[in-house]
């Protein structure tokens, strides 16, 4: 799978890509990376890829010319490149989304700096709209690798173990239940009980209670969902 940063700023990207789990899978060639600075493709005198909004307004807009540019050669490249704009103004990304999209072969995630980006570079190219959440960030370099991530630990082979993604939070409506590692006490604190014990559907059951003890508290709305899912199970 490739993902092509579109991006002023590579190397805020790149770091993310030089270890761990995002590197392995480039060095085994599952996943593959590129930038594009839109920057190269400014027909202005000084490569200018920014001026003030139109209509007024605080700070500096991303211009058309350098994006059209930059998409339209990306989309000549490849016609089926599935290209994703990172935006506060946008549906919220979801692990359904990082499921859905870890099947496309090209994704390619356009970043703005400043004030965000002529809305008519949006309105040609894009295939996605995605905001990580509702806070602004200084730019979308950020939202894209969180996406990125999210979407390439869905890709066959990236993560060691695929079982490590069936039963995690967000599959199911509940939170993950924690977790522990050796040892078993620490500093006078045990691990749960049940869970030294070996019996499995035991662990189970006690895992379930947990996770929705931590679903209540932390994402209440969630816990609703889960329960009316399984009450229209029955
Ligand atoms: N750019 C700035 N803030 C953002 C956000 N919350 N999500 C996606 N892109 C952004």
């Amino acid at each position: 799978m490739k993902f092509t940063f579109v991006t002023l700023f590579q190397n805020i990207v790149e770091g993310y890509f030089q270890d761990s789990i995002l590197k392995r899978a480039i060095q085994k060639e599952i996943l593959h990376v590129a930038y594009i600075n839109p920057r190269d493709y400014s027909s202005s005198k000084h490569n200018k890829v920014d001026d003030s909004a139109v209509g007024g307004g605080a700070g500096m807009v991303m211009n058309p010319q350098p994006l059209f540019d930059t998409l339209n050669e990306l989309k000549v490249k490849d016609k089926d490149v599935h290209v994703i704009f990172l935006t506060p103004v946008a549906k919220p990304f979801k692990q359904n989304d990082a499921k859905r999209l870890a099947n496309k072969p090209h994704i390619a995630f356009v970043s703005g700096r400043y004030e965000g980006i002529d809305e008519r570079v949006i309105e040609k190219y894009a295939d996605e709209v995605f905001s990580i959440g509702d806070y602004i960030l200084t730019g979308g370099e950020l939202a894209s690798l969180v996406i990125c991530d999210a979407i390439s630990r869905n890709v066959d082979g990236v993560l060691g173990n695929s079982d490590s993604l069936s039963v995690e939070s967000f599959e199911t409506q509940l939170l993950e239940a924690p977790s522990f590692s050796k040892p078993e006490n620490y500093e006078n604190n045990s691990v749960p009980s049940e869970y030294l014990k070996g019996n499995h559907s035991k662990i189970r059951s006690l895992k379930l209670a947990l996770s929705e003890c931590k679903t209540k508290f932390f994402r209440p709305e969630q816990l609703l969902k889960h329960r009316t899912r399984k009450s229209y199970e029955k």
